[in-house]
């Protein structure tokens, strides 16, 4: 499915934009606070896509390439995860390149993923970010998003264990 907003196209993420994924991925500070390290590797982050490709055409998840409306310019995915149909909940992602941070598109194109949850029939979404993550914690509250707990020594990340922030929304 395709959801468009005033400035961002977000369409069904395809094998092949595991080159734009890639130089993403690899930057130490997109993923600071994600559960595994940058990756060096473009022959990984293909298989990542590969499996996110075949979720979204299963239907276990649905990832989204987020690009601009005009010129087509790859900024980051978001998606929804582990959607579970009969409990009516799923879990939200979302990342940007670098460059494209602190413009409001992570916000517009959630705005859009969370509509399209809505008309899914999800009645509830959840997300959880590394303790630190400001930039992500302020985006989740600004989609209206409430803290339900920490969770400690969630991830092991570079020998070290992390607390997450466990987040909510019912739609
Ligand atoms: C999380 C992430 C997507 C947030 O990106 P972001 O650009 O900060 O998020 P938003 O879309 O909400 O944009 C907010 C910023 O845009 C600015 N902005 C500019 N124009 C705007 C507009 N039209 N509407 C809203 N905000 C706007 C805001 O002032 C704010 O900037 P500031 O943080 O410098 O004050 C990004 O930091 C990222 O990719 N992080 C790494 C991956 C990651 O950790 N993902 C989450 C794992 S749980």
């Amino acid at each position: 499915m395709i959801l468009e907003t005033e400035r961002l196209s977000l369409r069904p993420l395809e094998v092949s934009d595991a080159e734009f994924l890639f130089p993403i991925l690899n930057d130490p500070e997109v993923m600071a606070h994600w559960d595994i390290p940058e990756i060096d590797d473009p022959d990984l982050v293909r298989v990542i896509v590969e499996s996110q490709v075949s979720d979204t055409v299963s239907g276990k998840s649905l990832h989204w390439a987020i690009q601009t409306l005009g010129g087509g310019r790859f900024l980051g995915a978001c998606d929804l995860s582990d959607i579970d149909r009969w409990h009516k909940r799923a879990e939200v992602g979302f990342l940007l390149g670098r460059g494209a941070w602190g413009q409001g598109y992570a916000l517009e194109a959630m705005r859009a993923v969370l509509s399209y949850a809505a008309t899914l029939g999800l009645r509830r979404l959840a997300a959880r970010t590394h303790l630190g993550n400001l930039r992500s914690d302020a985006l989740l509250e600004k989609l209206g998003f409430e803290e339900e707990g920490l969770l400690r020594g969630h991830v092991l990340r570079d020998g070290e264990h992390r607390d997450c922030r466990l987040f909510g929304l019912l739609l």
